[in-house]
């Protein structure tokens, strides 16, 4: 990279989605500790508050949203974010044009998501160093360069035999055709598409993950020799730079029912910011929890269940049972809730950043994944980690209740370790602070 002595302000570009905004925020904090100015970007919609406490000395510039966030439902994700990418690099580079106008030449870099790669287009033009910051996994990355190079029609054919779907793919070992982000995310050629998009390094001239060397050693080395530039795994964000950057309410009422709860019988139950859940998967999990005789903590974000605005609209027999052994908040403090001394295992979608978050406090996991490469996340705590156990096929109430009677408790303490002095993200840290030039 050019040396870039005294430029010490870093542009940060996500999307306005919140399992990316958290980590990119988090990032921002990391760097701000070690002297950068950080400038976040953002759209309208979705934006992260400039009032929240990690933002303490952050610029914040909102650019007009250049495609309405209602496209998605009738585009699909894939196709929204490609558009999303082609109708916002003029007005990223104006943002920048008036930046560097403003400002003066201070930008040491961009760092955007690996979703937002129209952000290159302006780095390009103003000759300005660029690095992609991925929230998923190493192995995700890894995988979306496998699937990127195949035959799309191919695959679709394969895909479609159920005795394809039990096989290991191959260079993808242990990861199975059924575990492949691929599944669920609309028709397979824009998704293939796409893959190429976020795999194309284009002029970047690094890549930051969320992740932790120990958990993902072999895909992190496969990355860095593909790419061909440098890769910092600097997770677990969260505990590197905790920020708050919550685009909910949080409900911290739910601390107080915990305390009042034996140690390690709390089953904690979250599908995330964007997972939505069928009202027949609702049922048989309430019943499957009920019968399971375990107290459990229940997020039931707004709109999480299809067709429902919230589960007022359910029998009142439901929320009685509810009511009876578990506690339901729309928002939680998920973090704290995950560290709580009552909580004994965590049902999760398995997003990335969950999944990081609940390695961190040692909770064991019931994976139910839903889409995207949470199936390949569900994949690797069940088979690789062996930190939690997978729900198969359809959820049904039997399944649930032996499920959350079979959950172990387990630890994980490298974790912790590696963003300690000395710790693998601490140093891969400090290397990117030294790439960027500015110690
Ligand atoms: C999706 C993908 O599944 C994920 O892998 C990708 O990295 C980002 O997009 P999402 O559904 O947002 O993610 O899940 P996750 O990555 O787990 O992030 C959710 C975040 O919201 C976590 O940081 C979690 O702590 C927080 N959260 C969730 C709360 O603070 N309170 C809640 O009640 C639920």
């Amino acid at each position: 990279m050019e040396k870039r002595e005294g430029k010490r302000r870093i542009v940060l570009v996500s999307p306005p989605a919140q399992g990316h905004m958290t980590p990119m925020m988090q990032l921002g904090k990391a760097l701000s500790l070690k002297g950068f100015s950080i400038t976040v970007v953002q759209g309208e919609f979705n934006q992260v508050s400039s009032s929240s406490n990690h933002s303490s000395g952050f610029q914040f510039i909102t650019i007009p949203e250049s495609l309405p966030e209602s496209e998605v439902e009738r585009l699909g994700v894939i196709e929204f974010l490609m558009k999303l990418n082609k109708t916002s690099e003029a007005s990223f580079k104006d943002c920048i044009a008036q930046l560097l106008l403003q400002q003066g030449n201070d930008i040491a870099c961009i760092v955007y998501d690996e979703l937002m790669y129209f952000c290159e287009a302006a780095a390009k033009e103003f000759n300005l160093p660029s690095i992609i910051f991925s929230t998923t996994t190493a192995t995700h990355k890894v995988c979306c360069s496998v699937l990127s190079k195949l035959n799309a029609k191919k695959f679709l054919i394969d895909m479609e035999d159920p005795e394809v779907q039990d096989k290991v793919v191959k260079n993808l070992h242990p990861l199975k055709y059924k575990d492949l982000p691929a599944s669920g995310v609309g028709p397979l050629e824009p998704y293939f598409k796409f893959c190429r998009e976020i795999v194309n390094k284009r002029t970047a001239s690094a890549v930051i993950i969320n992740t932790v060397s120990c958990l993902e050693n072999s895909s992190l080395s496969w990355l860095q020799q593909e790419l061909g530039i440098p890769v910092y795994p600097l997770g677990p964000l969260h505990i590197l730079a905790s920020t708050y950057s919550s685009l909910l309410q949080e409900d911290r009422s739910c601390i107080g029912w915990l305390n009042k709860q034996k140690p390690r019988s709390v089953i904690y139950i979250s599908i995330g910011s964007v997972a939505q859940m069928q009202t027949k998967e609702f049922l048989e999990m309430v019943c499957g929890l009920s019968n399971s005789n375990q107290p459990f903590l229940w997020v039931i974000r707004p709109g999480s269940i299809s067709g429902s605005e919230w589960i007022e609209s359910f029998p009142e027999e439901v929320s009685k049972i509810v009511s009876e052994k578990g506690y339901i908040v729309k928002w939680a403090p998920q973090i704290e809730v995950l560290g709580h001394p009552a909580v004994g295992g965590f049902w999760s979608h398995c997003g990335w950043n969950s999944t990081l978050e609940s390695i961190v406090e040692g909770v064991p996991m019931i994976c139910m994944p839903f889409i995207g490469e949470q199936k390949l996340n569900a994949k690797y705590i069940e088979s690789v980690w062996r930190i939690g156990i997978q729900l198969e096929g359809k959820v049904e109430r039997g399944q649930v209740e032996k499920a959350v009677k079979r959950l172990i408790v387990g630890e994980v303490e490298k974790l912790k370790a590696s963003v300690r002095s000395g710790g693998s993200s601490h140093k891969a840290l400090d290397d990117l602070v030294k790439y960027l030039n500015v110690e």
